[in-house]
């Protein structure tokens, strides 16, 4: 069958996107009830939405804020991580999980990621460790937990503070415990294309009173009372700045629609999850693709589903792969290519081609397929036909 992309019928007429939410009326009304409050930004939804979500992941301490790069920065503010010390992480990942280390004019150290997983190996971790190693960031990438039992070993070993990325782990757990509690701080995403979203918005969930105070004096500048508590009927309270803290503070018109979100989490799951077996049944037994391993004993909250490409076993690339899935009307997306060879990088580290090879292998076979609740059952067949069909006719016979 002809691809699309060399002038055939695409698999499908419309376009499918890559990822599109699901956001309901009770949402808009939610929001609708923010306007007429007149009070917008961070006040009683938010704080609402922390309790909310505290409850949901068994853990009291979580400040809401507006991305979850401002939750792993706060992280490293928060302990203490600063010039000449080193932050060990993983290169397949989103940018800003290193960006933080750097903007706090620390050294970014990477290491290897497992060739199964694409998740942190420990003893890769422990190897890395050096005088100066303040902190680890472990990625639990795609949704898949990091193995935290290992890696807190270690951590706890050698007095290197933890930050977990759970920006793909709203529901990723590890014997009934949610992942972002292991280490002493574990941020969360809510961006568009998140488990839960409010279009822009994250979370952190820390291990202390102390800290979470912190966090909340340094999302909003390093101010003592946040707005919200200035304005309110109580006698007047001026605020005092006590850090140079940062605008990382959660609107609640952001909390207002997630709120709602958590009450829908259940369902979304539920439906990730059928889509994943159903492509996993479609896609495990083809040699061209590998499916990332996963690990025992854990809850994978299948934030997106990618697949490896065998390229010695394909006459195309991953990026030619993409164009012919985009030519089928199939939206699809990589996470991640890895970040020791991105400009910046590369320009601050000398990292050359070779440096990480399991994750320099990954970074150019890995595409992600759509994955999301308001996929039918046809979008998904449209994909595992648009990737049958460019396998076959890239197929090295
Ligand atoms: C692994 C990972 N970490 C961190 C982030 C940053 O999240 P946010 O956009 O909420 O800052 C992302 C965003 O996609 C991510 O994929």
């Amino acid at each position: 069958m002809k691809l699309a992309i060399d002038g055939g019928k695409p698999v499908r007429d419309d376009f499918l996107f890559y990822h599109r939410s699901s956001v309901g009326q009770e949402e808009l009304d939610e929001i609708a009830d923010t306007f007429r409050s007149g009070w917008l930004t961070t006040g009683p939804k938010t704080a609402l939405f922390e309790k909310r979500f505290g409850d949901f992941l068994g853990a009291p301490y979580v400040v809401g804020l507006n991305s979850c790069t401002a939750g792993l920065h706060l992280g490293l503010v928060t302990l203490g991580v600063g010039e000449g010390d080193e932050v060990i992480t993983t290169p397949i990942t989103f940018p800003s999980t290193a960006n933080v280390i750097e903007h706090q004019r620390a050294k970014t150290v990477f290491v290897d990621v497992d060739p199964d997983t694409l998740l942190m190996d420990a003893a890769l971790f422990e190897q890395a460790i050096s005088p100066r190693t303040k902190a680890v960031i472990p990625v639990h990438l795609a949704g898949l937990p990091c193995d935290m039992r290992a890696i807190m070993a270690v951590a706890e070993e050698h007095g290197v503070q933890v930050v977990e990325d759970c920006a793909h782990a709203i529901e990723s757990k590890i014997a009934g415990r949610h992942c972002g509690t292991f280490g002493a701080v574990g941020a969360f995403s809510f961006y568009a294309t998140k488990n839960i979203t409010s279009g822009e918005g994250g979370a952190v969930c820390v291990a202390t009173a102390e800290l979470r105070d912190e966090c909340l004096a340094l999302r909003l500048h390093g101010l003592t009372k946040d707005a919200w508590k200035r304005y309110d009927k109580g006698g007047f309270a001026h605020y005092e700045c006590v850090a140079p803290g940062y605008k990382y503070n959660m609107m609640d018109v952001q909390a207002a629609m997630l709120l709602h979100q958590l009450d829908r989490l259940e369902g979304f799951a539920s439906r990730r999850r059928e889509i994943v077996s159903t492509y996993d049944a479609a896609f495990c037994d083809k040699p061209e693709l590998r499916l990332l391993g996963t690990r025992d004993g854990v809850e994978h909250a299948h934030h997106i589903y990618p697949v490896l490409l065998q390229l010695e076993r394909l006459s195309c690339d991953r990026d030619q792969f993409l164009n012919a899935m985009q030519a089928e009307n199939i939206g699809v997306a990589v996470h991640f290519r890895a970040l020791h060879l991105h400009p910046y990088y590369v320009a601050r580290y000398g990292f050359e081609r070779g440096a990480f090879p399991d994750a320099e292998r990954a970074g150019e076979s890995l595409v992600s397929l759509p994955l999301y609740p308001a996929l039918t059952n046809d979008d998904v067949e449209t994909v595992i036909a648009a990737v049958e069909k460019i396998i076959a006719n890239y197929r090295r016979q």
